[in-house]
């Protein structure tokens, strides 16, 4: 196939170095399995599923058929007053993977629009109860949470806030987990626990009665893999329950087997009352995300409202579009079937061992690692980023793609890559990232 692109310049990429990519474009062409094919034909083995979205490997022909045949039979449905059957079977396939009685999903575009409508739910469901006042938000320092508005907001990362003003008021943000003494730890920390405290002491200086919603990344994912320490989960659900506020895992990352279980919730055992997702929801094939809800929730929202009344006045045109519960549906076959989630429990030793095994490396300064997904830092240079951005770029041109943020490569293989692909990951980024110390 011809991609014709006699310019580069018309397209604004996001989250990129735009200048420098178009001096020096890194084209990507085809994918297949765990592999990438730039536009000289030259293979890429992906380190980072995607953007840690395409779990069941690339070009899935069991994704695309079903896809092409939905939109086939019907491109489109209204998804206002006006369902179609596969929105409904998504949603009940979800469920069932969700913990607890998480038991109702509402269906999103992408991971900021799930992280957007699950505020808007935590708002609805407090004004559902009489509870009005409750209209904070607790989030934490180095946390991602999307580029909306909303999760803009939550965000804990300075250079995603800088430029976009005062945002949404009412956001108190908790302390970040990493900590020094737990650097080169696999797994959970044992130290850090008493970092959940950081929400009671907002809930004691704002009044737990007037905050909606603590929004977690269960591991906080793109600043770069903060396994959360033992007991901190739980020490915050604790405090929300002492105090009726939500608590919310954004597991757009942490979803559907990373952290080996459908959930990091189940891997973590800690039940939250609304989970957001997207990524690997549909292995990537079709823009999709999700917010999935508890009973209790759904049921007050929905009964607060009169008869044959909409009862959330929120959604998108393309909520729970035809094509990507298409995709979604022979993603989760595929993850069923091939037992992917257990495949990543299975494989994560191995995979955190050899990635912890560049903990020799002198310019490695700390790793961390749970499941499939692991954070390697490498010292920064004068300019915190720019050798994290130097390394994707030689990384790249030796045949790995890994995300970097800042100077930490966040690295999270398709849950089907096999040892041998492991061990040329790591072979790759101890030559490149060794040969950046010379
Ligand atoms: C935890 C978390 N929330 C939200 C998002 C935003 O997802 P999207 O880029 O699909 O909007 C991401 C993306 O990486 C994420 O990691």
């Amino acid at each position: 196939m011809q991609y014709p692109a006699n310019t580069l310049e018309h397209y604004w990429m996001p989250f990129t170095a735009n200048r420098d990519f178009k001096a020096d474009p890194r084209l990507v062409v085809r994918a297949e399995g765990v592999h990438y094919w730039n536009h000289r034909g030259e293979r890429i083995l992906d380190g980072s599923s995607g953007l840690f979205c395409s779990a069941a490997g690339h070009g899935r022909p069991e994704i695309a058929e079903a896809v092409a045949k939905q939109l086939l039979e019907m491109d489109f449905a209204a998804p206002f007053q006006m369902g179609h059957p596969a929105a409904f079977e998504v949603a009940r396939r979800v469920a069932a993977l969700t913990p607890g009685d998480l038991n109702h999903v509402f269906f999103v575009n992408s991971g900021s629009e799930a992280v957007d409508t699950a505020l808007k739910i935590a708002l609805a469901y407090a004004s559902a109860r009489g509870e009005g006042r409750r209209q904070r938000f607790v989030s934490r320092e180095r946390a991602y949470h999307g580029v909306n508005v909303g999760g803009t907001s939550l965000s804990g990362i300075m250079k995603n806030r800088e430029a976009f003003g005062a945002l949404m008021p009412g956001v108190v943000h908790m302390r970040h987990t990493w900590l020094p003494e737990n650097r080169f730890t696999k797994g959970q920390p044992a130290k850090g626990a008493e970092l959940a405290e950081d929400l009671q002491r907002i809930a004691e200086l704002v009044g737990g009665n007037t905050i909606a919603a603590c929004f977690i990344e269960p591991i906080a994912g793109s600043t770069g893999i903060l396994v959360p320490p033992t007991g901190y989960l739980e020490r915050l659900r604790e405090i929300c329950d002492a105090h009726g506020i939500l608590l919310v895992f954004d597991e757009v990352i942490c979803g559907f087997g990373r952290t080996g279980k459908a959930f990091a919730a189940q891997s973590f055992g800690v039940t939250p009352d609304m989970i957001t997702m997207a990524k690997a929801l549909t292995n990537a094939a079709q823009p999709m995300g999700a917010v999935a809800i508890r009973d209790d929730i759904y049921d007050t929202v929905v009964d607060a409202a009169p008869e044959q009344s909409v009862e959330l006045f929120h959604g998108y045109t393309y909520s729970g579009h035809p094509a990507a519960c298409a995709a979604a549906l022979a993603t989760l076959d595929i993850y069923e079937r091939e037992n992917l989630f257990e495949r990543a429990a299975e494989m994560s030793p191995y995979f955190l061992d050899s990635i912890f095994a560049l903990e020799d490396m002198p310019g490695v300064t700390d790793i961390r690692g749970y499941g499939m997904i692991a954070g390697v830092d490498i010292a920064p240079g004068p300019v915190p980023g720019m050798r994290g951005y130097e390394a994707t770029k030689r990384l790249f041109r030796a045949g790995l793609h890994v995300k970097f943020t800042g100077d930490c490569a966040l690295v999270a293989p398709p849950l089907i890559a096999g040892k041998s692909d492991i061990d040329e990951i790591c072979s790759i980024l101890r030559e490149v990232l060794g040969g950046m110390e010379e």
